[in-house]
């Protein structure tokens, strides 16, 4: 932001329209516990076991979120920032999670009273050692549903077109995504040197739409696979943070398919997608 701070009041601008309009809100901080089954019947859908995404990433609302109801079907994007004990965090892992119940009267107890957001126990062990109670979270309401707010449209783009161009925010470009497995040194960005992988080994290589000449290199992408060609290859409800390290084509272990826009290492490949697949189609963002 720093870079244009002549703009700054339409910066702000920008955000507060998009904010009311998208009903985007950035960056909430608070606290996960977790529960585990039985998780019915939920005080949103009571009995009925088509509540839950195939994924198990689904969760109960603490009082704050639970807003007499209407959080029941919300989707959530959720990290783990910190813990009391420290590494309990899965470095850059963010999951999507449907609100289903409420935590003040889940079944099944959450692992600790007064959180922000009771994850299952799948979600919780997506993104923190199974073994904690609680967690300090940042999580924001997800609403794909630009479609509910048609009156407002020339006003959605007026303020989406300001954003991107003042903050150099690119949101959910669609590309391809192989993979790659070791050997992964030398890279193209900082050769030989073993500390440029990050500990959640989460990284790739810039595809030469992505690479901007070397200036991509270090650059952090959230990444998400939207489809492949066979059915069910995406990992549902999983985005990953990658870092690039690398150029696919100089790398020196070569991409399962070439032209894509980001190899992502067999880790961070494996996040969101079934290991055995060579391509899929993804969203990404810096
Ligand atoms: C999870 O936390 C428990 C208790 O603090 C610890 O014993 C265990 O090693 C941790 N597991 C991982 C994978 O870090
Ligand atoms: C991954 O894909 C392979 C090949 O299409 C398939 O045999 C396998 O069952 C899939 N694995 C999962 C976990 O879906």
């Amino acid at each position: 932001m720093s870079k244009h701070q002549p703009s700054g009041v339409l910066q702000w601008l920008s955000l507060f329209l998009l904010m009311s309009l998208f009903g985007v809100s950035h960056g909430d901080v608070g606290t996960a516990a977790q529960y585990s089954p039985p998780y019915l019947p939920t005080a949103c859908y009571g009995n009925n076991p088509a509540q839950f995404p195939s994924s198990n990433l689904f969760g109960a609302a603490g009082e704050g979120v639970w807003d007499n109801g209407a959080s029941c079907g919300r989707q959530y994007l959720v990290r783990c920032i910190s813990a009391s004990v420290p590494n309990t965090c899965i470095p850059g892992e963010t999951i999507q999670i449907r609100i289903v119940d409420r935590a003040e009267t889940s079944l099944s107890r959450p692992s600790r009273n007064g959180a922000t957001i009771v994850l299952s126990t799948t979600a919780f062990s997506t993104i923190a050692n199974a073994s904690a109670n609680s967690i300090n979270i940042e999580y924001s309401h997800y609403s794909s549903s630009m479609s509910k707010h048609q009156p407002s449209g020339v006003l959605q783009w007026l303020s989406l077109f300001l954003l991107m161009s003042l903050f150099g925010l690119s949101r959910g470009d669609v590309g391809t995504a192989a993979q790659y497995s070791p050997p992964y040194l030398p890279t193209a960005c900082y050769g030989n040197n073993p500390a440029q992988f990050p500990s959640s080994n989460l990284f790739g290589a810039a595809g030469e739409g992505v690479w901007d000449n070397g200036a991509s290199c270090g650059r952090q992408y959230l990444v998400r696979c939207i489809s492949a060609a066979v059915p069910n290859t995406c990992i549902p409800g999983e985005t990953i943070q990658i870092r690039i390290v690398d150029r696919a084509e100089t790398s020196l272990s070569r991409p399962s398919r070439n032209g894509a826009t980001i190899v992502l290492s067999t880790t961070a490949f494996s996040t969101i997608a079934n290991a055995s697949a060579n391509s899929i189609n993804i969203e990404y963002s810096q």
